[in-house]
């Protein structure tokens, strides 16, 4: 064995090989919250992370990048059709955020999703020393907590989901329903975003399986596996780093200079259809279109890096949002002054900070959301105490900041007059609100929720 005491499974790798039209291949960063979250834990705490480098067909070496030690795993090009788009992302990730685009239920995709989970396990068993701790992250993965529990029972065995867990009612629909369970249950400790979501799973043991359980611990094949709650969060270092040099405060100051320095509202989203995107333009038009706001008054920047793309609901949601922000700057916009700035592209931590910085209101409106970290960025990087957010009531972040102001993003007059709110807050308002929320983040942030849930797996567990 290669005898990593410490390893992380997750689908990605923190960096993504990009092959361009004419064969050159070079390295970027992975989108989306778990490689935010991850990468800085596996810098600090120097484990092996097994994942997919992001290309079909590409076989590469294990490597080192950034202080960490990368194991990747290989897909074919059928694999990421029918396991990554189509099981993970065309059924599975719907499905969990409260089927708000129809799941397909496909045999192909799901026989697709077990092969390439046994692929993992395998992988995860050969890296992984004796006694090692493995985490397994999130939904492509659920498997593989009982098939590497199979091929290696000496290890311990966490699983982490990033995304929220359905209730019954709708994890009921899973044609597999029965054996994605038995695959968290090859864990023993099973995290969650939030209690509720704990709550879900062991319901759903109890209905699905007859498990016995005993408040959140079930017993399963005479072990205990606990399901617990622990909330993501951001790496406070880095973002207090970023905030700190001049570069960025400068760039900030050059953001707002060349908008014209207006109110500035910002969204940075996954183009994804759960982040509630065409909500908070309709309503942010509407504003306009009600006389409260004016051209060249306010704009609405929003960056949404590309994902999935070739996923169908991903196209579809693609074009839907450029003929709207289309239509919203052909309304309302005025020469030299559009009212929606749209950025389909993927910008760099120091950008982002910056931006951050820029934005007098941050608006994160997902329809449902595990957790959101922008959110949490944005709270990290205001030390200035100033800035407003807009957060949506079904994000996973909504449980822990209260002070934000919160919003149910399907209605549409909510989102006008809690944007309206929000630009409007005075400044000893938006202070009182911001050092509350920075008082949760800055205590509760990644170093912690790694920490914290490690310990609780490597505690002995009992069973009663
Ligand atoms: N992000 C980034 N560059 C961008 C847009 C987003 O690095 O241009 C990062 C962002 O800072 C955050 C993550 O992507 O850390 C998104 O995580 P979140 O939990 O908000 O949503 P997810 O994409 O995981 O659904
Ligand atoms: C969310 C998921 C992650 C995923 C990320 C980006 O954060 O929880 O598992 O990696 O989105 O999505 P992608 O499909 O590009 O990996």
């Amino acid at each position: 064995t290669h005898g990593s005491e410490f390893v992380v499974v997750a689908n990605r790798l923190p960096v993504d090989r990009v092959v361009d039209e004419d064969g050159t291949a070079s390295w970027r960063r992975s989108p989306g919250g778990l490689v935010s979250a991850i990468a800085p834990v596996m810098r600090r705490r120097h484990g092996t992370w097994i994942g997919w480098a992001g290309a079909p067909d590409e076989e590469l070496e294990p490597f080192e990048e950034d202080g960490m030690s990368l194991w990747p795993v290989k897909q074919t090009r059928r694999d990421v059709e029918l396991y990554y788009e189509g099981f993970s992302n065309a059924t599975l990730w719907p499905l969990y955020h409260d089927v708000v685009a129809p799941p397909v239920y496909s045999r192909e995709m799901w026989d697709a999703y077990v092969r390439v989970n046994e692929r993992f396990a395998d992988a995860a068993a050969e890296v992984a020393a004796e006694n090692a701790v493995v985490w397994v992250q999130d939904y492509q993965l659920q498997l593989v907590p009982a098939m590497l529990r199979r091929r290696r029972p000496d290890v311990r065995i966490g699983f982490f989901l990033h995304i929220p867990f359905p209730p019954l009612e709708l994890f009921w629909q899973l044609p597999w329903r029965r054996q994605i369970l038995e695959g968290l249950l090859g864990a023993d400790l099973v995290g969650f975003q939030l209690p509720g979501a704990a709550a879900n799973f062991v319901r759903l043991c109890r209905r699905l399986l007859d498990a016995r359980h005993f408040r959140q611990d079930v017993l399963w094949e005479e072990r205990v596996v606990r399901a617990r709650a622990f909330p993501i969060s951001v790496d406070v270092d880095e973002l207090k780093t970023l905030v700190a040099q001049p570069s960025v405060r400068e760039r900030a100051e050059e953001i707002r200079a060349d908008l014209g320095d207006p109110t500035i509202l910002l969204g940075v989203d996954r183009l994804d259809y759960t982040k509630g995107i065409a909500q908070r333009l309709q309503a942010f038009g509407e504003l306009f279109e009600d006389g409260h706001l004016k051209p060249g008054q306010a704009v609405f920047v929003q960056i949404a890096t590309p994902s999935r793309e070739r996923v169908e609901q991903y196209q579809l949601l693609r074009d839907q949002i450029e003929q709207q922000v289309g239509r919203i700057n052909g309304d309302y916009g005025e020469l030299g002054f559009p009212v929606v700035h749209y950025l389909h592209t993927s910008y760099d931590r120091a950008e982002l900070a910056a931006l951050y910085l820029a934005a007098d209101v941050m608006v994160v409106t997902p329809l449902r959301d595990g957790m959101n970290l922008v959110a949490k960025e944005y709270v990290a990087c205001r030390d200035d105490l100033r800035g407003a957010l807009v957060l949506s009531e079904f994000a996973g972040a909504a449980a822990e900041l209260k002070r934000a102001f919160q919003v149910n993003p399907y209605d549409i007059d909510g989102l006008k007059s809690t944007m309206l709110t929000a630009m409007n807050a005075d400044p000893a308002e938006q202070a009182r609100r911001m050092r509350a929320m920075r008082k949760r983040v800055l205590e509760h942030d990644v170093d912690r929720w790694a920490r914290d849930f490690l310990s609780a797996l490597e505690q002995p567990q009992r069973v009663n």
